[in-house]
């Protein structure tokens, strides 16, 4: 039943396969397209138990270990491995939690609602910068262009990066395949490597700044834990978001009823940004974890030395924890698990719920009447098991004119 994952109907609609699986229990073995064996969890209770459960853990050494042995054994390429390099993402304590603790403050709510007045200029422009009266992709133009910009900004990375970085992060997705994923990986390794020593001889006043001085004025970080860092920061803050921004836009194409209540009630998008993070779930996979000893789940015992996933999309749309999964409802109770649970869970999820709200926002107030200019069956989704969207979501924005 495992064969449905992966397969191009399910890049378009996973929902249908995740469904099928779910019925027939939490637990199960799949294999991913590069040949890594997995085990994939799909239901809500196993999830969040699975993601707070110490004994599945990261320690990239072993994780890396057990992963290009495996990829060997079956095929596979073992150097895809090595795409798990030093960032909190693929650590345990007490690494994890010191590379946290370095971010950790420049990502709190309440630091994060300083970026407002920021976001918004940056918003209004994309806008003011689209025809209105002819197509126009609002995922090219908008829904990546927005994240792209704050992150860069927040961290530092010069404008001319911006481009390359785009391409880089995608191919890091795994959207042209593997060699490309590799060759990115070792591209943007460089452009990083320069961008550090530029800001260690001229620093200004940005987050990789500070970090290069964290990092030069005691051990609190090591050189490949900064590279690592502002790795994870640049494409975990940019694909993500644009995922959720796009694929929140494209749903509203769809239900209209949800989109008259949004634009006749704007105080609702907070609310409307979480249970789209819950319907359309930005990252279809969480990064892998391996098991440290046997581990019981969901009635399924998964053996020592194990790669184990969880599907978000899947446990977000468990009907034993979210009555009607299919359908928005901005009055449900949240506890969907789109940014993760326990100690990984994501730091930047203040950052993206301000560019969610404030995009759609700007988006329904200034183009309510927005229109798809591509029937929904005719639109593509990214080519990605990380990450969910459209590659393209063509529209015109102001239909009336
Ligand atoms: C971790 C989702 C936006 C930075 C995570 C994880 C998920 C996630 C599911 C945990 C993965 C795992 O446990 O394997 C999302 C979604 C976003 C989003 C759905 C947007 C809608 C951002 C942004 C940033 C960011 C804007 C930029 C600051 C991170 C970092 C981690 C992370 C640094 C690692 C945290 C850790 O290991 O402790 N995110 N993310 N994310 N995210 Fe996000």
């Amino acid at each position: 039943m495992t064969d449905a994952l992966f397969s191009p109907a399910y890049l378009r609609d996973p929902h249908p396969a995740l469904r099928a699986l779910r019925e027939d229990g939490p637990v199960h073995r799949a294999v991913l397209p590069t040949r890594l064996p997995v085990w994939v969890v799909v239901d809500h209770e196993a999830a969040k138990a699975v993601l707070a459960d110490e004994r599945v853990a990261k320690d990239h050494r072993r994780l890396g270990e057990i992963m290009s042995a495996k990829l060997e054994a079956a095929g596979g390429d073992p150097r895809l491995s090595a795409l798990y390099r030093g960032n909190m993402l693929v650590m345990d304590p007490p690494d994890h939690t010191r590379l946290r603790k370095l971010l950790a403050k420049d990502f709190t709510g309440r630091r994060v609602e300083q970026l407002r007045p920021r976001v918004e200029r940056l918003t209004a422009d994309l806008l003011d910068a689209m025809p209105s009266d002819v197509e126009v992709d609002l995922v090219e133009h908008f829904a990546f262009p927005l994240p792209m910009t704050v992150i860069c900004e927040l961290l530092g990375v010069p404008e001319s990066g911006r481009a390359p970085m785009r391409t880089w992060s995608q191919h890091l997705m795994g959207e042209a395949g593997a060699a490309a994923a590799l060759t990115a990986s070792g591209e943007i390794t460089s452009y990083l490597t320069e961008l550090i020593a530029a800001k260690r001889a001229d620093p200004g006043d940005d987050l990789l700044s500070a970090l290069t001085r964290a990092s030069d004025d005691g051990d609190r970080l090591t050189e490949a834990e900064l590279l690592g860092t502002c790795l994870l920061l640049v494409v975990a803050g940019h694909e993500t978001t644009a995922g959720l921004i796009g694929s929140a836009a494209e749903w509203l194409l769809r239900d209209e009823r949800t989109r008259a209540r949004l634009v006749e009630d704007p105080d609702l998008i907070p609310r409307a940004v979480d249970e789209l993070l819950r319907l359309t779930s930005p990252v279809s996979l969480t990064t892998a974890r391996f098991t440290k000893a046997p581990v019981r789940v969901g009635g399924t015992t998964i053996p020592e030395g194990e790669v184990v996933l969880v599907s978000l999309p899947a446990a977000n749309r468990d009907p034993a924890r979210f009555a009607d999964p299919d359908t928005f409802d901005a009055d449900r109770p949240t506890g969907h698990l789109a940014f993760g649970h326990g100690l990984h869970f994501c730091i930047g999820a203040p950052l993206a719920r301000l560019e969610g709200e404030i995009a759609l926002r700007h988006l329904l107030a200034r183009f309510p009447r927005y229109t798809g200019t591509v029937p929904a069956d005719d639109l593509q989704p990214r080519r990605s098991l990380t990450v969910t969207g459209w590659r393209a979501l063509p529209v015109v924005l102001d239909p009336a004119r």
